[in-house]
């Protein structure tokens, strides 16, 4: 399997770390030092995480020289559906045009994109699709407690997607996924979460007020879940290869916090040339943050032909990937 192409979409609204000091008590000194973002995108009203997504697969699409007649199976992670049923994956089935597809979503929150590469991979991998179109999409601001400053300055919107296609043995072509972690913690359910709107607590006119409809998270909790699982992860993938850390050009990871990204990089002893950032531009866009980055790196030249790159995220659940690929 190999990635032939990959897009992202991202709303033209900026909501600025000044813009949030008028919102809640905080300035753009606490939030740049704790989490280093600067600024992120808000989706207009009527622009659902399904327009989000569509945008982005026919940049994916585009690049790869896919026409949505060839794609067969269409994966959308996203913790911020359009609707609970249908799937988004189907909404943008439809965006598309792609009637030959298999079309489901996935919730793995911010891991969601590495893992729908997994979940893709196996269906190319055993010979059952050929051309898959994976996307990480998310309208956080949506879901977001925009009365909380512990949560409201994290999270923006965007969506990311990959065109995946089979590799003939003999094409010539190194590039392709050279390994692959995923794992998940479901002891850590209630360190980051939405309690609310779902079937365990139905948003009632009594509870509305409570806003359990939005993010609520244990901060130090997950940085520290965070840290070490996506460590782990990191040097399993990377030993899995067959690599050393020396052998990666570009970490692309979670575009979460640039303190947990630092913790990654001096554990991997990665220089900060290495590690792709675009998270002062976007916060954190959840399931669409590294579908975003890998596509910035690729477009803007950071990474090249025949280099390795580390792709890792964690998120609610607590689940986590890592994969490396060589481009
Ligand atoms: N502005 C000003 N002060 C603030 C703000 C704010 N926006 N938010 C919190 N504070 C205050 C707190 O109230 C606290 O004050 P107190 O000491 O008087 O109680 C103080 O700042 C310190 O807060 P801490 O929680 O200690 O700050 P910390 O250094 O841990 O940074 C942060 C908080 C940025 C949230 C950090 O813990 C973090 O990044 N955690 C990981 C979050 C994450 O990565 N989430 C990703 C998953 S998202 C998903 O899956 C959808």
């Amino acid at each position: 399997m190999k990635i032939a192409g990959t897009g992202s979409y991202l709303p033209e609204k900026v909501l600025s770390n000044a813009d949030l000091e008028k919102l809640v008590e905080t300035t753009d000194d606490w939030i740049t030092s704790r989490t280093g973002i600067k600024e992120r995108r808000i989706a207009a009203a009527d622009e659902a995480t399904s327009h989000m997504a569509t945008k982005a697969a026919e940049r994916a699409m585009e690049a790869a020289g896919v026409k949505a007649e060839d794609i067969d199976l269409i994966i959308v992670a996203t913790i911020t559906p359009d609707t609970f049923f249908p799937s988004t994956a189907c909404h943008v089935q439809r965006n598309l045009g792609a009637i030959r597809a298999v079309a489901f979503d996935i919730s793995a929150a911010c891991a969601g994109f590495l893992y729908a590469m997994q979940i893709a991979r196996h269906f190319i991998n055993s010979g059952n699709r050929k051309t898959a179109l994976i996307i990480g999409a998310d309208k956080l601001s949506g879901i977001t407690n925009w009365t909380d400053r512990n949560t409201c300055v994290l999270f923006g919107d965007g969506a990311g997607a990959a065109i995946l296609t089979t590799k003939t043995p003999d094409d010539g072509d190194p590039s392709g996924l050279l390994s692959s972690v995923m794992a998940s913690d479901g002891r850590l359910t209630d360190i980051l979460s939405v309690p609310g709107g779902g079937s365990a607590i139905p948003i009632t006119p009594d509870n509305a007020h409570l806003r359990l409809n939005t993010i609520n998270m244990q901060g130090k909790e997950v940085f520290k879940a965070a840290v070490k699982n996506t460590c782990e992860a990191c040097e399993a993938a990377i030993s899995r290869a067959g690599l050393t850390s020396d052998d990666i050009a570009v970490l692309i990871p979670h575009q979460a916090n640039v303190r947990i990204v630092d913790a990654i990089r001096e554990r991997l002893r990665m220089p900060p040339e290495k590690a792709f950032l675009n998270l002062h531009k976007y916060g954190n866009t959840s399931g669409a943050a590294v579908a975003i980055a890998l596509d910035e790196a690729v477009r803007t030249g950071v990474v090249k032909k025949g280099d390795n790159i580390l792709l890792v995220a964690f998120g609610a659940g607590f689940a986590w990937a890592a994969s490396v690929v060589r481009w």
